[in-house]
């Protein structure tokens, strides 16, 4: 067998066996499939789809390309291991920075892989990158260890963990190849599956800052996973979410982690971020059977963020993976800043509408923040801050967000291009309702 045999079949909307997918995804793990080759995989796989017997071998061969974390020896209780992911939004990626240290907070564990930015959306991978000495690719035993340590850590994928997602992701990152039910459940149930848990509870979004632009495609692809999780014995929470615009305040990388540490610090809260924050530690802790009920779930949530001891865990979390202890009290003193910072105001005044919040990130990836080729280092520093959400006032007193950026000329591109994303009327529109849409479980 060759690639080009698989890529062959793939276009010609072939059903392609599990031996042909594992073929290619070993092949692009080891070096032996090429750049290019995997391109064009993705791209075939993107235009004709994988039936779910061919997700369900994707993602299983992209697990196998690595280990799968083994607990048993670690004392810890198996029970209570409960992961969580989110499909991408835009705004979305530091939902699982606050979600990991608060959810470890209440006694839930959570030995978590997440992504780098894919597109026009940041990830958790590089904005923990953005830290001085976190290391986002520890081995196992260094992940495990601290895991244990402090109940709940980051990573990225790794070597040894879910390794063909990193080559995968790479190439999809920058090929318009990322909207695929069958791509997105490969890397990310991949990644899942690879660390072990007993539970997961993911979040799958629609609108225009997400990868599903309706919420029934937000359904196949949360069938999708749900399916690959019972599959692998891991019951799932499916949170069909709603990101047509920015999901709180800031876009980026080492302005969302300032969000973050804000958040979980009490210093600002977004209202949409605190409800899905609460609702998706609920949903964790009573997987874990921490509590018995999401009632109980939402307030012992509450109460660990306001008692500063999700702030504490996420101190704990940086420095156990080799970043600043002191992290939490001046973040922003850690972290790359930008050249250029001023608020982009609107060219009438009024109340926000709407926005088209893929041209919000898109606009990061134009400031440097995200990738345009596979191996480009990015500029952590640049990012959107104080974005106006929908029905906040705008005027020449009251600005759309602040644009943080390497030149002047990157400034007035993001500038012109976040104007024309964001819908400006005379009247206050109606406030937007709950960020949560439906909810799917399921059981192995
Ligand atoms: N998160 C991931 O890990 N992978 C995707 O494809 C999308 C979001």
């Amino acid at each position: 067998m060759q690639p080009q045999d698989v890529i062959r079949r793939k276009r010609d909307r072939q059903v392609l066996t599990p031996a042909e997918i594992d073929f290619f995804v070993q092949g692009a793990t080891d070096g032996s499939v090429s750049e290019g080759q995997i391109g064009a995989f993705l791209m075939a796989t993107w235009l004709n789809g994988m039936t779910q017997p061919e997700i369900t071998a994707l993602t299983l061969s992209m697990r196998d390309s690595g280990r799968v974390v083994d607990w048993s020896d670690s004392g810890l209780p198996p029970e209570r291991i409960i992961d969580k992911h989110s499909s991408g939004g835009v705004g979305d990626e530091k939902i699982t920075l606050i979600v990991v240290p608060l959810a470890a907070a209440c006694g839930v564990i959570v030995p978590n892989l997440s992504a780098r930015g894919l597109d026009y959306c940041a990830g958790e991978h590089d904005m923990l990158d953005a830290v001085p000495g976190y290391d986002t690719t520890p081995t196992p035993e260094r992940f495990m260890a601290a895991v244990k340590d402090v109940g709940g850590v980051i990573i990225g994928p790794t070597l040894d963990l879910a390794p063909a997602d990193r080559k995968l992701f790479f190439v999809r990152d920058v090929t318009a190849t990322v909207e695929s039910v069958a791509l997105i459940t490969g890397s990310i149930m991949s990644k899942k599956l690879s660390s072990a848990p007993s539970g997961l509870v993911i979040c799958v979004g629609s609108g225009s800052g997400a990868y599903m632009s309706t919420i029934e495609q937000a359904r196949e692809l949360a069938t999708a996973m749900a399916e690959v999780g019972a599959g692998a014995g891991v019951p799932s929470v499916m949170l069909l979410t709603d990101l047509d615009c920015v999901l709180g305040t800031t876009v980026g990388n080492a302005v969302g982690v300032v969000e973050t540490v804000d958040f979980l610090t009490g210093d600002e809260r977004d209202p949409r971020v605190l409800e899905l924050v609460l609702e998706i530690v609920a949903e964790m802790a009573l997987m874990a059977g921490v509590v018995t009920d999401l009632d109980e779930g939402r307030a012992l949530a509450l109460a660990r963020l306001e008692d500063g001891s999700g702030a504490d865990r996420f101190g704990r979390m940086i420095a156990a993976l080799g970043g600043p202890a002191d992290f939490v009290r001046d973040p922003a003193g850690y972290l790359p800043g930008a050249a250029v910072s001023r608020a982009v105001l609107p060219v009438q005044a009024g109340f926000v509408a709407g926005m088209d919040a893929k041209e919000i990130g898109l606009s990061l990836v134009g400031l440097g923040g995200g990738r345009t080729r596979p191996d480009e280092a990015i500029d952590f520093g640049v990012g959107i801050t104080h974005v106006a959400g929908v029905g906040a006032r705008v005027g020449p007193d009251a600005p759309l967000c602040v644009v943080k950026a390497r030149t002047e000329a990157e400034w007035e591109t993001a500038a012109a291009r976040i104007r024309e994303a964001v819908r400006v009327v005379d009247a206050a529109p109606a406030p937007l309702g709950s960020t949560i849409r439906e909810r799917l479980r399921r059981d192995p």
